[in-house]
């Protein structure tokens, strides 16, 4: 099978890639990815796969993915702009690469008959404070400019569905972590800042709630998915880890033998959802998949993931990306 995936030069497409190659060492990859902030072809350093190639382009070069969507017999996209507080900072390029460049592999895939996997967030449902989980079939409420324009993805992948019957997934998982995530988001930065003996922020009062996932869990499902799911359907994807960012926080802290001293409180992220939760009992069901990793062991190996590669992360770190209000910050 040749497999097209796009944005693998990120956290969650390159872990895809890395498992992908233990698991089905005869498929063809091409990654496609434009090497925007996050991106890190480190992450794929070890990769010595004659099956692979890398290609520097943009989601939404229509004639390029036209050319790669035809080769392909699935094609993931992961490729996105992907943090909540550069979307508040400048909303225009989540707008560009997470709608248009939906459409513009939407397009591809309908002229190809391919199978497409959008890869989408539990985001999408809005704030679950006071509320059960949302299943699959609950109402879409973004807060945030990211979350709007994956919601808004969403909805045309299953437009194209309805109208053109393409064939597609599309996935809403819940927040992850492990290896190789890009130091501005909370646990690298939490992490980070804590070993460098900074102070550590935390929005508001620190009371969010999140479900935790390990990367690998994640990327399992949607192999699952590639050879099991349904088309036209929509699964959750969770390992039912509630925790609040402060008990995150505390944790990281604790596994570091540092003091809670250095948590310091700053201002609300505006727009901030209070509880993200959703159900995943229709993917364990259908599919089988189920997440295996047990939350504490792996925050334990992440944290010591980074502490081991600090080499990986040193040249991404600067002011910038470790800010403790980074919507403040005039992002280009
Ligand atoms: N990180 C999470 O907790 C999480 C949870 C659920 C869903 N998701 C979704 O998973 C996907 C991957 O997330 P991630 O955390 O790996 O993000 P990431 O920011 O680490 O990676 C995104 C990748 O997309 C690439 N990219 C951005 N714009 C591009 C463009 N126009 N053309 C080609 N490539 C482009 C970047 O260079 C980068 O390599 C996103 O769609 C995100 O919405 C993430």
């Amino acid at each position: 099978m040749n497999f097209l995936v796009c944005g693998g030069a990120g956290f969650i497409g390159s872990a895809f890639i890395r498992n992908f190659f233990q698991n089905h060492n005869n498929s063809k990859i091409t990654n496609l990815d434009f090497l925007t902030i996050g991106s890190n072809l480190e992450n794929l350093k070890n990769l010595e796969n004659k099956n692979y190639q890398f290609i520097k382009d943009d989601i939404r070069n229509e004639e390029k993915i036209n050319s790669l969507v035809k080769e392909a017999d699935v094609v993931v996209n992961f490729a996105a702009e992907s943090h909540v507080d550069r979307s508040i900072a400048n909303p225009k390029p989540f707008i560009e690469t997470n709608i248009l460049g939906t459409y513009s592999i939407l397009e591809a895939i309908r002229k190809h008959d391919k199978m497409f996997i959008h890869v989408s967030t539990d985001e999408i449902y809005g704030d679950a404070e006071g509320k059960s989980s949302f299943d699959e079939d609950s109402q879409i409420n973004p807060s945030n400019p990211y979350a709007a324009t994956k919601a808004a993805a969403d909805h045309l992948v299953a437009s194209y569905y309805i109208t053109y019957g393409i064939k597609c997934i599309t996935t809403r998982c819940t927040n992850n972590f492990g290896p190789y995530q890009f130091p501005e988001k909370l646990m690298p930065k939490t992490i980070i800042r804590s070993i460098k003996n900074l102070k550590v922020p935390l929005y508001g009062n620190g009371q969010q709630v999140r479900s935790w996932i390990h990367v690998y869990d994640h990327v399992q499902a949607i192999e699952s998915l590639i050879s099991k799911g349904k088309s036209g359907q929509v699964y959750n994807i969770t390992a039912y880890n509630e925790i609040t960012n402060k008990t995150i926080v505390e944790k990281i802290l604790d596994i570091l033998g540092k003091s809670y001293d250095l948590i310091e409180y700053v201002k609300d992220r505006p727009g901030h959802d209070k509880r993200y939760s959703i159900d995943s009992s229709k993917i364990q069901k259908e599919i089988g998949w189920k997440p295996r990793c047990q939350f504490d062991d792996a925050l334990e190996e992440t944290v010591n993931w980074y502490l081991e590669n600090q080499q990986w992360w040193e040249p991404l770190v600067d002011e910038n990306t470790l800010h403790p209000q980074p919507w403040t910050l005039d992002w280009e």
